[in-house]
């Protein structure tokens, strides 16, 4: 099956202010020369992004400044890019976790999650696969899901729940694509060391987390490679397929107990100052 190309074609990225995001927007550019359209809620840092990505290559970039939870907006900033550019391919990136007692977190967090996690990307992937389903393009899209949608975890529920609607929803719909052309991966990576695992309560669980070059690079050569769903790391890769053949409730309670000690560790530090 030949791999996706990207080399002078047009890919969208969400949440490419930092993290993960803007991780795969520097290798798409310096690695597969892709041009970008660029997405998140800071203007000035996706300008900072462009800049450093233009002072190491020759691609076209074009910055988008939108808050994706604001649904109306950000369809209509969707409709603006597909009639002004080519687009060959989109990562779904922009996400936000709650870490913490479930009945402590505010309402607003909770819409804030759903309308970010779980409406615009359905939003979104409703427009991208309409579009290279009808002109019956070639490319691809990326949802950016999480190991949390596989292993349900404690004190992330609506988070974990979110990133499991996004693997069903990936996997289900990208069996339903007619053009044979386009392909759908969700890509699940495990804890990342970006900004958002840069908190105190995630203190614990610095040891588990991956460096962001790698989940970048492995996610997007999965992506050329057209794979339906991907897990950065062999021993990631082993212990979800593992998994499956220790009792559920097993594997929450460990889950249960290695998070709930990061958060707990964190409160008493607050206490101790
Ligand atoms: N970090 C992990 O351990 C981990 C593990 C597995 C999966 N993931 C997933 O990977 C993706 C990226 O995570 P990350 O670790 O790179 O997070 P991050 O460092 O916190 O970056 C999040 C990105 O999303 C953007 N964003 C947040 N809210 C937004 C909104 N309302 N509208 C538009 N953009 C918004 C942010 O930009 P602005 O603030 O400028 O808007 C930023 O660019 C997420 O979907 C996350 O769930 C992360």
């Amino acid at each position: 099956m030949a791999r996706l190309n990207f080399e002078g074609r047009w890919v969208l990225i969400t949440g490419a202010s930092a993290g993960l995001g803007r991780e795969m927007a520097m290798q798409l550019a310096i690695n597969y020369g892709a041009n970008l359209v660029l997405i998140a809620r800071r203007g000035d840092k996706l300008e900072e992004l462009k800049t450093a990505i233009l002072e190491r290559c020759s691609v076209s970039v074009l910055c988008i400044p939108c808050d994706l939870s604001d649904l109306p907006a950000f369809e209509r900033q969707l409709d603006a890019v597909l009639d002004s550019v080519p687009l060959y391919a989109a990562i779904l990136n922009a996400g936000m976790t709650y870490f913490g007692r479930h009945l402590d977190m505010e309402c607003g967090i909770l819409g804030s999650m759903l309308d970010l996690n779980v409406k615009s990307v359905v939003i979104a992937t409703n427009k991208l696969v309409n579009y290279f389903e009808m002109h019956e393009k070639e490319g691809g899209l990326m949802l950016v899901s999480s190991m949390a949608a596989q292993f349900p975890t404690p004190y992330q529920a609506v988070y974990s729940g979110t990133k499991a609607f996004l693997l069903n929803f990936g996997l289900a719909l990208g069996q339903e694509l007619q053009n044979k052309r386009f392909s759908i991966m969700v890509y699940l990576p495990s804890g990342i060391a970006t900004d958002m695992t840069s908190g105190e309560k995630f203190s614990k669980l610095k040891g588990f987390l991956m460096p962001v070059t790698q989940v970048a690079q492995e996610g997007l050569d999965a992506f050329s490679r057209k794979r339906k769903w991907w897990i950065p790391g062999v021993w990631n890769r082993i212990g979800a397929r593992f998994s499956w053949f220790i009792p559920r409730k097993l594997v929450l309670k460990r889950m249960a107990r290695v998070y709930q000690a990061s958060l707990l560790a964190a409160e008493q530090q607050k206490k101790d100052i």
